[in-house]
């Protein structure tokens, strides 16, 4: 068959990509991946991008659906990009995310590696998110589904996919809590009937720009950033008196100001309307409950209670010892370090972004740790220089490596695989580049990967997070 952009065809799908999406195999052995399908849905197809080892499809027609199908009990899903898995079972989301890790490590790393327990799940699959970012936009967009609703010129909620000014409004997000649907929706009931202006990105005037909601999963803290193009006392003191009045449980609320062209939820100042302007944010590391104070641009797992289980079994990998000192590389606001600072003689954290590394210091103080330190610093600089200094073995004993989707620079890797530290726990929200990270700092022979254990911190999403233990030869 001569297949090219265009060309329809029906698919029996057999297997979940790495990004979420169906696949099917042709007769002709060529993969096509195509949105919203399951292993065991019959579909039509057709073709929008053809390359030479695979091609990608959209959705035409279910002609039959898979058993494992289930109602996605959202409003908006299918037009909202949020979570794409609605429509498969929480313990078949599992086992997909199980074998994406499987197959990274088998294919990509070419590894043998030893049985992958069953991924950690989390015990709320829904509303299980401590923070939003909700985006205004006057960008006419349908509200709810289209074939529900007209196209409105005031949406509040989140961006459709593909479409870089369009706004679903959206009345109620599933990975939210109940109380967090109720500011969204009492703050569009606020401002929508009074016309207020919504920054548009091309014109670059307008007010209204983004809402954060920030909820403490431990404590009763919620906080409320309203991010405008500038001040309007009045405006706001209204808006915080109705939300004071209405939902209490909103201990502070922020007018944070941006009048960035770029369309990031970070203001550039802000002003604290009233509370403290930050939330407290506890997490158990099995000795005692640790504080973390959360500001509105400061960076928190975004799945509290995974994020204890997760730095649990990273703990429980790392066999922290008394007499260990620990690398925490990538350390972001220091939440690692912190959690297993009880357990070793130091810690040491190293992050490129000064707030995280502020935040990681204010955080040491709060709970009383005194043998943690945080250096600011490009992780390749800072191991090039321990490295050729000749320090690198005598800095630490054992190694902590959480780095964004993209994994390791490849020199990071080659300085890594002629080291002897006892461990490197190496956690990575993608195990793709996780795996091809791993082979390299093997491939000198020092390291052997002992254990790995899959978390899932983001449930009805194709994310995965993952922890592997390498052990010195
Ligand atoms: C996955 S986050 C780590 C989160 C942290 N371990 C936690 O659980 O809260 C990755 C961190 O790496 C930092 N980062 C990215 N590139 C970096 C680099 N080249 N050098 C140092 N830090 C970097 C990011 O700023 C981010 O805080």
């Amino acid at each position: 068959m001569n297949i090219k952009k265009g060309t329809q065809l029906a698919a029996v799908i057999s297997g979940i990509s790495t990004e979420g999406k169906g696949i099917y195999k042709t007769d002709e052995g060529l993969v096509i991946f195509i949105e919203k399908l399951i292993p065991g849905d019959k579909a039509i197809v057709e073709i929008t991008r053809k390359k030479s080892s695979y091609a990608e499809a959209k959705l035409i027609e279910l002609i039959e659906k898979s058993e494992t199908r289930i109602e996605p009990p959202c409003n908006h899903f299918g037009t909202c990009g949020g979570c794409k898995f609605q429509y498969l079972p929480y313990q078949n989301q599992l086992e997909y995310k199980h074998k994406v890790v499987v197959d990274a490590f088998e294919r990509i790393g070419g590894f043998n590696i030893p049985e992958i327990p069953a991924v950690i799940g989390s015990d709320d699959s829904y509303n299980y998110r401590n923070k939003m970012e909700f985006s205004f936009s006057d960008d006419k967009w349908y509200d709810i589904r289209p074939e529900q609703k007209p196209l409105t010129d005031f949406a509040l909620g989140l961006h459709v996919p593909r479409f870089f000014t369009k706004v679903l409004d959206v009345e109620k997000c599933f990975l939210q809590s109940p109380v967090s649907n109720d500011i969204l929706n009492l703050t569009r009931d606020f401002f929508k009937p009074k016309g207020i202006s919504i920054y548009s990105t091309k014109t670059h005037s307008g007010f209204l720009r983004f809402l954060i909601i920030r909820q403490s999963k431990n404590t009763d803290d919620i906080m409320l950033n309203l991010v405008t193009y500038d001040y309007d006392e009045q405006l706001i003191e209204e808006y915080a008196n109705l939300i004071k009045t209405n939902i209490p449980q909103v201990t502070t609320f922020i007018n944070s100001f941006s009048t960035r062209k770029a369309q990031v939820a970070v203001g550039e100042d802000s002003k604290i309307i009233y509370g403290t302007g930050f939330i407290i944010e506890k997490l158990n590391n099995h000795i005692r409950d640790l504080s973390f104070k959360i500001s509105p641009n400061s960076f928190f797992q975004t799945n509290t209670l995974q994020a204890g289980k997760l730095y649990s079994v990273g703990m429980e990998f790392l066999e922290p010892e008394k007499d260990d000192i620990v690398f925490d590389l990538y350390c972001g606001t220091g939440s690692i370090s912190l959690f297993i600072a009880d357990k070793v003689k130091n810690v040491i954290g190293v992050e490129l972004v000064e707030d995280a590394i502020n935040n990681a210091k204010e955080n040491e103080m709060i709970n009383n740790i005194e043998n943690a330190e945080f250096i600011l610093s490009d992780i390749k600089d800072y191991i090039k220089n321990e490295n050729s200094s000749g320090n690198i073995n005598l800095a630490a004993t054992k190694i902590i490596l959480d780095p964004p989707r993209s994994g390791l620079h490849p020199d990071i890797c080659k300085i890594l695989s002629e080291t002897s530290f006892e461990k490197i726990v190496y956690i990575s929200c993608n195990p793709v580049t996780q795996a091809r990270d791993i082979a390299a700092i093997c491939s000198a022979g020092n390291y052997s990967i002992e254990k790995i254990q899959p978390v899932d911190m983001f449930p009805q999403t194709h994310h995965i997070e993952n922890v592997c233990l390498l052990n010195k030869n």
